[in-house]
Formats: structure tokens, C-alpha cells, sequence
């Protein structure tokens, strides 16, 4: 079986979730079932539930996972909703590898590559907003804030006014030689990267999934449970340093608060990675798009954080 994407920081994620001695992983990014399949072959102990909102991604790894059926359950659908389904099993091991799949980006027809016959960019085909909706229904104000906050081009405004002019656009091409030919290379980096991600961003609602995912943990009862999340640009990476921050708090008081009142009991675990796990220059030569994943690691151990206080 041919695959069609190379999974990130593989090993890495073998080596996180290695200790787990049984129950559940949430594979929340399933794609083409590489990180599935490796830790449904390193680990015997653990069973799988393994979500994806793109069916094409779906139906390739239901068959390449076809040997583990007894251990998998595929899930199609958004991981922030799908997830909430399955809270209360034993889970003790949550991944999230964010971001489009090699599949996604090379095929012609999905709209996400530069190359692109199409401007569509959905993961999921049937979701309702599309990147042609954004790019030529959006008013001025709407594309110039997620070119700003998604993209975050400095030029937003000139961006958005090139658009604006040049509209309507038929395909992803036709958007990027746009693009291209009004802004500089930044160096090997396409003049329409930033673009493309906030457009991406904004289709697929990507930090709100994020987002969303954090709380809805957060908010649950799992307890012992590693979460691994695997980012790929600097406003998901954020989100996630910030939230595992928050997590790692034991007091919640305000900064300037005469004395604390909260009972100090607050923290939901500990942060497992101080800084990021990023590839080795193995992994980068081999991959060269890994080059911007980015994993962080925190615990849940919700009883163990309050009996330490
Ligand atoms: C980078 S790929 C994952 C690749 C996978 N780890 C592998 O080894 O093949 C990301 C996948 O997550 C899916 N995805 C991204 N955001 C999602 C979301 N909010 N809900 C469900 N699936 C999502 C995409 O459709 C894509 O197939």
C-alpha cells in the first residue's frame, strides 16, 4: 500500500506514549494512518479511536488499520465534537498531529496547494464555507482581519486591496500567481505561504478546533492521560504553550491578589515537554515538511496534582 503522507516526529510520539499499559488512545488527526498504525504496533496494551473529518482520509486508513480492526474505532467528524463522545472510556493517551496532510496539499482538486485547480481548501467536503467563499465573498474588513490574524502578513491591507481588484478567482493557482507577482519571495519561502494559511485557517476554523479540543479536556474527568499535541505554525503553538500553562497552575489567583484564595489545588497535571519537541536532522532531510511541527506533551494527573499539595 502506497501512503500518501509521511507522519511527523514518529518515533517521538512511540517513545510519549510508550509507558501506557492499557485503555484508550484518541488518534484526533487519524489522516493517513501513520502515528495509528505505529503505536497500534509498538504498544499491544492500547486500543485506538481514531477521528478525521476528511473522508478520503478516512476510507485509505480503515483499510491500512484493516488488521487492527478488534483494537480501532474510526470516528468521522470534527475532533472537538467527536471527541466529547468519548470521554467518559478510559482514555489515557490523546494525540493531535494539526495541519493539512501531503495528501491534502498535493491533490490537485482539494485546493489547498499553490498548484491547485480548485479554490476550496475544506478538509471536509461537506462543510459549508469553502476558500472561494472567503476569498471572493468576503468584505474588506472580514479578509483584512484573518489576513492579519491567521496570516499575520504586515501587509494585510495591500493584500487584501489585491484581492479585492483582482476578484473573482476560479482556482488556488490563479490566487497564488496573484500573489506572486505583487509581493517578494521571503527568501525560499512562496510570496503566497501566508496567505494560503490564513485562508486555511479560516475555512477549517483551525484555531477554534484547537481551542475547543483543550477546553472540552479540560473540562472532562480523564485522568492519567498524556495529551501530545504536534503544531505546525506559530499561532497554534501559542495557543498550546499557553493552555498547558494554565493547566500546570496551582494557584489561579490573580497576579496582584493580597493572599491566595483559590486553595491552591488548581493544577491539572504537569508539562512533560519544558521546550518543544522538534525533528532531528534526520527526520528533516528525510522530511523536509516537518520542518515547522512542533510537539508539546503535558499529563493530566488530576487526583495525583491534588494530593501533592
Ligand atoms: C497532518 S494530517 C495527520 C497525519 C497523520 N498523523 C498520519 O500519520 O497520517 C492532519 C489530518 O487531520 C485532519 N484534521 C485536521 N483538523 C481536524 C479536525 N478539527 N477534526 C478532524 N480532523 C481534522 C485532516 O483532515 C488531516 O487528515
Amino acid at each position: 500500500m502506497e501512503v500518501p503522507h509521511i507522519p511527523v516526529l514518529k518515533d517521538e510520539v512511540i517513545d510519549i506514549f510508550k509507558e501506557i499499559k492499557s485503555g484508550y488512545i484518541v488518534d484526533c488527526t487519524l489522516g493517513y494512518g501513520g502515528h495509528s498504525e505505529a503505536l497500534l504496533k509498538s504498544n499491544e496494551n492500547i486500543k485506538l479511536i481514531c477521528i478525521d473529518q476528511d473522508s478520503e482520509a478516512l476510507e485509505f486508513s480503515k483499510k491500512r488499520l484493516e488488521k487492527f480492526r478488534d483494537r480501532v474505532i474510526f470516528e468521522k467528524g470534527r475532533f472537538s465534537k467527536v471527541i466529547a463522545k468519548h470521554l467518559d472510556k478510559d482514555i489515557k493517551g490523546i494525540l493531535a498531529d494539526i495541519g493539512v496532510s501531503s495528501l491534502q496539499l498535493d491533490k490537485k482538486d482539494r485546493g489547498f496547494g499553490f498548484d491547485s485547480d480548485k479554490l476550496d481548501m475544506r478538509m471536509d467536503k461537506e462543510s459549508s464555507l469553502s476558500a472561494s467563499d472567503v476569498v471572493n465573498h468576503y468584505d474588506r474588513e472580514r479578509l483584512e482581519a484573518i489576513l492579519r490574524d491567521y496570516g499575520e502578513i504586515r501587509e494585510y491591507r495591500k493584500v487584501a486591496d489585491i484581492i479585492i481588484k483582482k476578484r473573482p478567482f476560479a482556482s488556488a493557482r490563479e490566487l497564488s500567481q496573484t500573489i506572486e507577482k505583487n509581493f517578494r519571495k521571503r527568501g525560499r519561502i512562496h510570496s503566497a505561504t501566508l496567505v494560503f494559511q490564513a485562508i486555511r485557517i479560516e475555512v477549517n476554523d483551525e484555531l477554534g478546533e484547537l481551542n475547543r479540543l483543550l477546553e472540552s479536556i479540560e473540562n472532562s474527568q480523564i485522568d492519567n492521560c498524556l495529551v501530545a499535541i504536534i503544531s505546525f505554525h506559530s499561532l497554534e503553538d501559542r495557543i498550546v504553550k499557553r493552555t498547558f500553562k494554565e493547566w500546570s497552575k496551582s494557584c489561579i489567583c490573580l497576579p496582584d491578589s493580597y493572599k491566595c484564595t483559590c486553595g491552591n489545588d488548581n493544577a491539572l497535571g504537569k508539562i512533560v515537554t519544558k521546550k518543544p519537541i522538534t525533528p532531528t536532522k534526520e527526520e528533516l532531510k528525510a522530511n523536509p515538511r516537518s520542518r515547522s511541527s512542533k510537539m508539546r506533551v503535558f499529563k493530566i494527573e488530576r487526583e495525583k496534582a491534588k494530593k501533592d499539595e
